[in-house]
């Protein structure tokens, strides 16, 4: 790992900790189990990576990037209740639900998606910018976005839906978050111009596409200890995935295409471009 993702990760483990760091009931306990679990901190190190790309520093987009992890974390726990992919096993720990009780696993899932814009308005900087963070928060994470996303994946259940429905479906569930992770750190920089936003939106969307086929590819030949999540769910309940329309091969081949688009598509310097280009490699083949 490289010393801004070290460093990275040090700085998110602190301030996720921190901002959730006063509470006193049950709710707020299994808000901090799911939190506070590892997982890899994709979207928060993409939110600094981009912050640092168009000249800012990390304490101006921690803010953002916590608010991400939040939702993202709260996207989880709802994800894995009984009524939507009923899973057991999340972050390498019985999820939420199973460790705690169902009301206590959504309530804690909307406590951190409320903490979450509470923990945007928050950030040290313009009002205007602070605004446009949590703009592009409530969009992606919405009924227009993520939420949009979930929806259509439970509705193709059981049946096989065509390949561009597909994509929209992947984009909206897994696409928006990281599409907003790159926009956050722009924004968070103060760059707000519309081709550095075009750029770094079009890096979002293909690495969200390329991590949500690995996502699909791991259910089927994953490793459940290493994954800290259980495998073959996908089949089991007869989720519309890539590789149950392209197969395996063709997945993988996709994967790399993406990658590769992503990284054609990221803005700036050689040298400024060198770690979101290592990360987005680094996702290729994942095991967890
Ligand atoms: C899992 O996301 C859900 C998807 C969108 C595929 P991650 O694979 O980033 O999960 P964590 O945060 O590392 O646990
Ligand atoms: C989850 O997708 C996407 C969101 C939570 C928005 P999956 O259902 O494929 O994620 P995993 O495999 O349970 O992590
Ligand atoms: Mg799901
Ligand atoms: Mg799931
Ligand atoms: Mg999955």
């Amino acid at each position: 790992m490289s010393t801004f993702a070290e460093q990275s990760r040090a700085d998110i483990e602190q301030a996720l900790a921190r901002d959730t760091g006063e509470g006193y009931d049950r709710i707020f306990e299994a808000a901090r189990y799911s939190l506070l679990a590892g997982g890899k901190r994709l979207r928060p190190m993409i939110v600094l990576a981009f912050c640092r790309l168009c000249g800012g520093q990390t304490a101006q987009a921690l803010s953002f990037a916590c608010a991400l992890e939040m939702i993202h974390t709260y996207s989880l726990i709802h994800d894995d209740l009984p009524c939507m992919d009923d899973d057991d096993l999340r972050r390498g720990r019985p999820s939420c639900h199973r460790a705690f009780d169902e009301v206590t696993a959504v309530l804690a899932g909307d406590g951190l998606l409320t903490a979450a814009f509470e923990t945007a308005a928050e950030a040290p900087l313009p009002a205007e910018t602070v605004l446009a963070g949590i703009r592009c928060l409530g969009r992606a994470a919405g009924m227009n976005g993520m939420i949009a996303g979930q929806v259509l994946d439970l509705g193709a259940e059981h049946r096989q839906i065509e390949l561009d429905a597909l994509r929209l479906l992947q984009d909206l569930k897994t696409g928006c978050l990281l599409r907003a992770a790159c926009e956050l750190g722009c924004i968070a920089a103060g760059r707000q111009d519309a081709d550095t936003l075009a750029a770094a939106r079009r890096y979002g969307e293909k690495l969200g596409l390329a991590f949500q086929i690995q996502d699909d590819i791991l259910d089927i030949e994953g490793d459940a200890a290493a994954l800290g999540k259980t495998v073959g769910k996908d089949a089991r309940d007869e989720k519309s995935t890539f590789p149950a329309l392209l197969g395996l091969e063709d997945c993988r081949a996709l994967v790399r295409e993406l990658t590769d688009e992503a990284v054609a598509a990221l803005p700036g310097a050689p040298a400024d471009r060198a770690f979101l280009t290592e990360l987005a490699y680094s996702l290729v083949g994942r095991t967890n």
